[in-house]
């Protein structure tokens, strides 16, 4: 893999000059750079989607496997005919009911789609956000911008500029500072190509719920075999031990019948409490209660309440970093109920303890 050549990361502030800043974003874009920006999920790391050049640098820039598929950004559905070869029905029923916002559609890839960009796989991965920047800044370029999450690989993903420059600070051009994201989580990535047997691939910011009512009928969810690696060449996204912080994460499940809450809160506070120097704990409102009169050595961060999957989302990452950047040597964390993000944000928990439950 090349080594990028060193560059100073310029911080585009959006809020005195809009159009300048998109302007400015552009030519970077256009001139094979790369150039963070924020989408409602998280912030993306753009670059070109149909140029092998400035592909290359993306992946150097994250030090993103090759084997890892991008997924392109559009600021129209219309775009799609160029880059897929047919949108079958119930994909169609997809990016009509549910574009644009957080879900990322996968189609069969034509011609003008590099193999760089899908990791040589005959689909490629769509998505058109719904952050009204991001929407400008593609339709500036007016041509589909690859964007990861802009985040070192592995790493939890950026819900700030702070957040990027912190992984990617002068290995990328520039990046444009809207302030924190409003979603927090990932696209939901599904497969709908198969009319009878839509399948999502990665959780994400729209929940199962939605998918089901706009297609009428029931999706399945990849298996999330979180204690073994899935096949790479599926959704390399899914590899367990992704999303992490520095720190070892040990998460809790529920596991008698005195409800879900007290047992896991107890049981990540006995765990906290046993374990020697700095640990943190990832907290819901519910849990408070419970997790008072820790030892000073014990940093909470609270994450929202159970029953609001959508504010437990947008702080999730945050907190996460937080807990990392003050230095605890394990983070303690808990599930939450399936329902709405639940879902989503179970599985990110889960890939950051590396696929492992404890009761
Ligand atoms: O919300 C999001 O999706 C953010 C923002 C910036 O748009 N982007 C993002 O990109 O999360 P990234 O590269 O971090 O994740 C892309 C996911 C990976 O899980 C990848 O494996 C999957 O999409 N993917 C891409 N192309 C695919 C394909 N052809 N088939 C199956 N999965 C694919
Ligand atoms: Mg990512």
């Amino acid at each position: 893999m090349r080594i990028p050549p060193a560059m100073t990361t310029r911080r585009i502030d959006v809020a005195h000059d809009q159009d300048g800043a998109i302007l400015e974003a552009a030519r970077l874009l256009e001139g094979a750079g790369l150039v963070a920006f924020p989408t409602e999920t998280v912030y993306g790391l753009g670059a070109l989607g149909l140029e092998p050049r400035a592909l290359e640098r993306l992946f150097a820039a994250k030090k993103r496997p090759f084997e890892d598929p991008l997924i392109l950004h559009v600021a129209d559905p219309g775009w799609l005919d160029q880059l897929t070869l047919e949108v079958p029905a119930a994909v169609r029923r997809l990016t009509e009911g549910l574009w644009p916002g957080p879900l990322t559609v996968i189609l069969s890839k034509s011609t003008a789609v590099p193999d760089i960009a899908t990791a040589g796989l005959p689909s490629v991965a769509v998505r058109m956000p719904s952050h009204p920047l991001a929407l400008a800044l593609i339709s500036a370029v007016g041509s589909p911008l690859a964007a990861p999450s802009a985040n070192l690989f592995g790493r939890p993903s950026p819900t700030s500029a702070e957040h990027v420059l912190a992984d990617l600070r002068d290995r990328i051009d520039a990046v444009l500072d809207a302030g924190p994201t409003s979603v927090g989580v990932e696209s939901t990535v599904i497969d709908a190509r198969e009319e009878d047997s839509p399948i999502i691939l990665r959780p994400g910011g729209t929940c199962r719920e939605k998918i089901e009512s706009v297609l009428g009928q029931k999706v399945r969810i990849r298996e999330s075999d979180w204690e073994e690696t899935v096949e790479p060449t599926v959704s390399p996204g899914l590899l367990s031990r992704h999303y992490s912080p520095r720190a070892p994460v040990r998460l809790f499940r529920s596991s008698s019948d005195e409800g879900p809450v007290p047992s896991m809160s107890r049981a990540v506070r006995a765990a906290a409490s046993s374990t020697e120097g700095p640990v943190g704990i990832l907290a819901y409102e519910e849990d408070e209660p419970l997790l008072s009169d820790l030892p000073r050595t014990v940093r909470v961060e609270v994450v929202g309440s159970r029953s609001s999957p959508h504010i437990v989302a947008k702080n999730l990452f945050a907190a996460l970093r937080n807990l990392d950047d003050s230095g605890v040597k394990v983070i303690f964390a808990s599930l939450m109920g399936p329902d709405g993000l639940g879902e989503t944000i179970n599985d990110r928990l889960a890939r950051a303890a590396g696929g492992k439950l404890e009761k």
